[in-house]
């Protein structure tokens, strides 16, 4: 990784580096490999609306062990992932020369990427399912995503809502509660928790996190201040972890919905940008 790390992505690459070990176990990696069809369930539930991916040029950012991004090549894309932990990385690399996908992965933090790829330029910035709220600022995210778009290219996310982000998720009631900040904030929310989202009897060794939430408002502006034109933006009933221990109930696909009222809070939503031609 050429650049240095900004303050908050130290801590965090810590966190992400202490889970991976956690994720190698709960994310049933076999599955990939025991069957060349296989598609994560987050990418699944994307493929209504994400379009025809063949021969196209996709980055993935934040791919994580790759599980997503295996996915993605899967249905035809030539796929390139960008994260800055190295063992992630190291996973992803593992994964997809296990399953036969031709995968370039790169070390480097998201707001590094332009100069990470060099001159690489794609047709679609995939990203999300918890992505956005480890970066401080929204707006360089989206100058990020333009500058990796060629001219016409498009953002293509699916993301914890905001909304979900500031909900109270430690709570043994069926209330639903806000607590922490929904707009962004200079400095984040610095959290403490040695578990992570896939069941483990293990616990994470870096349990520090500094977290950043933007509103909707606020991405769908940063889009739009650099150069793209939103084509949908769905707000979803569903997401692909469980934020709400019993209250939830898990669908055939790995999807959580809540058992009761559902209708009271949106829990993901799917945003797709184009860049200007
Ligand atoms: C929740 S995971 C993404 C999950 C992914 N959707 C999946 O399930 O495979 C978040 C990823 O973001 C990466 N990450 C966090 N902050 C980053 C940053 N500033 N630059 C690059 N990667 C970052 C972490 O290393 C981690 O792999």
């Amino acid at each position: 990784m050429e650049n240095e790390l900004r303050d908050f992505e130290k801590v965090n690459r810590a966190n992400w580096e202490s889970r991976v070990p956690l994720h190698l176990e709960g994310y049933q990696l076999d599955r990939f490999r025991e069957d060349p069809e296989f598609l994560s369930g987050v990418v699944r539930f994307d493929t209504a609306r994400l379009g025809d991916l063949a021969g196209l040029d996709v980055v993935h950012l934040q791919c994580h062990i790759g599980t997503d991004t295996v996915s993605l090549a899967r249905l035809g894309a030539r796929v390139t992932g960008l994260d800055f932990s190295p063992s992630a990385l190291d996973a992803a690399r593992e994964l997809a020369s296990d399953t036969g996908a031709s995968i370039e992965f790169v070390l480097s933090s998201v707001f590094d990427a332009p100069s990470a790829l060099g001159d690489k330029r794609f047709d679609v910035v995939y990203t999300g399912i918890g992505a956005l709220c480890w970066l401080s600022d929204i707006c360089a995210w989206a100058r990020v995503v333009a500058a990796l778009l060629r001219p016409g290219g498009r953002l293509y996310i699916r993301e914890g809502h905001p909304v979900l982000w500031a909900m109270d998720d430690s709570r043994d009631d069926d209330l639903l509660v806000l607590r922490y900040p929904y707009f962004e904030i200079p400095g984040g929310t610095a959290f403490y928790d040695t578990s992570t989202y896939v069941a483990s009897e293990r616990v994470v060794s870096s349990p520090d996190t500094i977290q950043f939430n933007h509103g909707l408002g606020e991405i769908v502006s940063a889009v739009m201040a650099a150069g793209m034109t939103l084509t949908q933006l769905v707000e979803h009933d569903s997401v692909p972890w469980n934020p709400f221990a019993d209250q939830m109930e898990q669908d055939e696909i790995g999807e959580w919905r809540l058992r009761e009222g559902r209708e009271r809070i949106p829990l993901t939503y799917t945003l797709e940008a184009v860049k200007a031609l």
